[in-house]
């Protein structure tokens, strides 16, 4: 199947990234959000990061305004009915993607397929949620979004081979490496990646060492391109919470259990670089 149009649910985080690099690529993409002001921030974010695009000699001007050509918000579901492809960017709660997703389906024609950009949430609930389930599919990206080069596809026990087949040629066209995993917590980055990012924040709390230098043994030591700290702070402390939490209560591994400290930065809202602070300060 072709992909003439996508639609991504969610201007946050992720899915203003997801709507960039459709955006690029050349995709009409349509944005929905739930208040105007989320989906006019999502768009603020994407045009300063396409202009930094320019400056960086990954675009031309002309390139960048084609881009912001291709994009359009909404605060209505109903406007992804023209969509070929839709994809689920909204917070890590099942309950709220099997309702994004049983909405999806009223919306969209049969054909249409419907991804979900979860970090760790089970897959075939959210297609169970649908009448359409053999065209329901994980497709994760990795933030930030522009920058980093994979996608997991994620299939789940009923995902069809066509539903599959369109994904790939859709995430190879929106220039990312796909890799495959099956409908299990963590995927495959996400499975390796928690348990290290919990333990750095362990050992924090323990007073191993302090944070920067933490950060600076893992840039140091092992060539990583920021610290499991930094790293927390840029994926956003509520969604590795979430992750860690997802993965844990599946695999019971004390490994990917979330700290107490990871919890309390959750309830006092210091949530990373997106709320100005986590375990760094970015208001100044
Ligand atoms: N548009 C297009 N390209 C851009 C850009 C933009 N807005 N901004 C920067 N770039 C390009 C640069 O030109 C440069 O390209 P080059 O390598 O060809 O010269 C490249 O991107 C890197 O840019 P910078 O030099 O500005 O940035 P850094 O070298 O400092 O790298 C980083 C930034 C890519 C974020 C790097 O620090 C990194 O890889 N960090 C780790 C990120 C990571 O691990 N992400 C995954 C998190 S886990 C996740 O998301 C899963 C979730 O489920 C939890």
């Amino acid at each position: 199947m072709e992909i003439k149009k996508v639609g991504v649910v969610g201007c946050g985080q992720m899915g203003r990234g997801i709507a960039e690099v459709c955006a690029r690529s050349g995709y009409p993409t349509m944005v929905v959000d739930v208040t105007q002001q989320l989906v006019d921030n999502g768009f603020e974010y994407i045009n300063r990061s396409l202009s930094v695009g320019v400056k960086r000699g990954k675009m031309s001007e002309e390139d960048k305004n084609a881009a912001i050509g291709c994009l359009k918000g909404t605060v209505n579901i109903n406007d992804l009915a023209d969509c070929d492809l839709v994809i689920e960017a909204t917070i890590e709660s099942l309950d709220e993607k099997k309702k994004v997703f049983a909405s999806l389906d009223k919306v969209c024609p049969p054909h249409v397929i419907l991804a979900s950009n979860t970090s760790c949430l089970s897959v075939l609930d959210m297609a169970i949620a649908t009448g359409r389930p053999t065209q329901v599919l994980g497709m994760h990206f990795f933030n930030p979004v522009p920058m980093m080069k994979l996608v997991e596809i994620v299939r789940t026990i009923v995902t069809s081979d066509e539903t599959i087949e369109t994904a790939i040629a859709f995430g190879q066209s929106v220039d990312k490496t796909v890799v495959h995993a099956q409908d299990t917590p963590g995927f495959i980055v996400n499975r390796l990646l928690m348990p290290y990012l919990m333990n750095a924040i362990r050992m924090f709390e323990q007073g191993v060492a302090t944070k920067e230098d933490i950060d600076q043994g893992m840039v140091l030591g092992c060539n990583h391109p920021m610290g499991p700290l930094t790293l927390l702070d840029l994926v956003g402390i509520d969604t590795a919470y979430y992750v860690s939490l997802a993965m844990y209560d599946e695999f019971k591994d004390p490994l990917c259990a979330p700290p107490t400290l990871l919890k309390k930065m959750v309830t006092a809202g210091h949530l990373g670089r997106k709320s100005g602070k986590g375990f760094y300060d970015y208001n100044k």
